[in-house]
C-alpha cells in the first residue's frame, strides 16, 4: 500500500535565535495528512517557533521542514498552509472585507473568487455587521475571528491555529470548533496549539507534548494517559512538561524522535 505524504514533516529541526536562545532542538515530527493534531506545552516551550519555522517566518538553524513533501520556503508549500497567528497582526488601514480579499490576492485567488470567499468567511465568523469597518475598531474577539477567517481564505490543506480561542467568548468558541471540525471532516489537516487541555483532549486525534524545545511525548490522548498512568491529559501534562518538569525530566517518550533528542542532548 502506498504511504501517503505527511502533511508536515520536521527533520532534526533546530532553531537558535540570534541572542543565543535555543528554542527548538533536534525536533523530529511527522503529522499525517488529514490528522487533527495538537501541540501542547508550557509558555516558552517552542510551539510558536515551530509554527514560524513551518510558515517560513523564521530562519531555521538546522534541519528540514516539509509541507506535503515540499520544503517550507517554497511557494508550493506556502500556498497550502493557512496560519492564524498567536499575535493578532491585522493591517490597521484595512476593513474586515479588504483584509480578506487582499489576503486572497496574495495567495493567487482571482478577484471574484476572493470576494465570494470573503463574504462566506464573514458569514461564518459572524462579522457581517463589521464588514466595512477598519480593524482597529473591532473588539478583541472579533479581531481573532478575522484572523481565523483570513487563515482560511485561500482554502489551505494544512491549517495552523496558534492558540485560536484565547480571548474568544464561549459561544464563538463552540461555533469555531464546529467549523474546524467540519473542515477536518472534509480532509483538512489541523495543527492546533492551545493551553485548554480539555479542548485538545476532545478534538485532537494525536498530541505532541513539547518542553524546552524538545519533543517529550507523542501519542493519542488515550495512549498518553495510559503510558503516563494518568487519569487525564492535564495529569499527563503535569507529569511531563508542566511546571518546569521538562528540564529535569528530559525526554521520556518511547518513540524514536524523543529517544534521538535524548541521545544528542548537545548544543545548550
Ligand atoms: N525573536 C526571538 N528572539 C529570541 N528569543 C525568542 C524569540 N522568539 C521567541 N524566543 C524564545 O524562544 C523560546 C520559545 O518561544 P515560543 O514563542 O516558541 O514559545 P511558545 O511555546 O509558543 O510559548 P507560549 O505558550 O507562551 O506562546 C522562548 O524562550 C522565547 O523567549
Ligand atoms: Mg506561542
Amino acid at each position: 500500500m502506498p504511504v501517503e505524504t505527511p502533511a508536515l514533516e520536521l527533520r532534526a529541526l533546530t532553531k537558535r535565535y540570534d541572542d543565543g536562545t535555543l528554542a527548538l532542538e533536534n525536533f523530529d515530527l511527522a503529522v499525517p495528512a488529514g490528522c487533527f493534531f495538537g501541540l501542547l506545552g508550557p509558555n516558552g516551550a517552542g510551539k510558536t517557533t515551530l509554527i514560524s519555522a513551518i510558515c517560513n517566518l523564521v530562519r531555521v538553524s538546522a534541519g528540514e521542514v516539509l509541507v506535503f513533501g515540499e520544503p517550507a520556503h517554497t511557494l508550493a508549500a506556502r500556498r497550502v498552509v493557512g496560519l492564524a497567528e498567536q499575535d493578532v497582526n491585522l493591517d490597521r488601514f484595512l476593513t474586515v472585507e479588504e483584509t480578506l480579499v487582499y489576503h486572497g490576492g496574495y495567495f493567487g485567488m482571482g478577484r471574484s473568487d476572493a470576494r465570494r470567499r470573503a463574504a462566506e468567511m464573514i458569514e461564518v465568523f459572524d462579522l457581517r455587521a463589521k464588514a466595512k469597518v477598519r480593524t482597529p475598531k473591532l473588539s478583541g474577539g472579533m479581531r481573532r475571528r478575522l484572523l481565523l477567517a483570513r487563515a482560511l481564505m485561500h482554502r489551505p490543506r494544512l491549517v495552523i491555529l496558534d492558540e485560536p480561542t484565547a480571548g474568544v467568548d464561549v459561544e464563538l468558541r463552540q461555533e469555531l470548533w464546529l467549523y474546524i471540525r467540519r473542515l477536518h471532516a472534509e480532509g483538512t489537516t489541523i495543527l492546533l496549539t492551545t493551553h485548554y487541555l480539555e479542548e485538545a483532549e476532545e478534538l485532537c486525534e494525536e498530541i505532541a507534548l513539547i518542553g524546552g524545545g524538545r519533543l517529550v511525548a507523542r501519542d493519542t490522548a488515550d495512549g498518553l494517559r495510559e503510558r503516563f498512568d494518568a487519569a487525564s491529559l492535564t495529569e499527563v501534562y503535569m507529569k511531563t512538561v508542566g511546571a518546569g518538569r521538562s528540564d529535569e525530566a528530559g525526554p521520556v517518550a518511547g518513540d524514536g524522535a524523543a529517544a534521538s533528542a535524548a541521545a544528542t542532548g548537545a548544543g545548550r
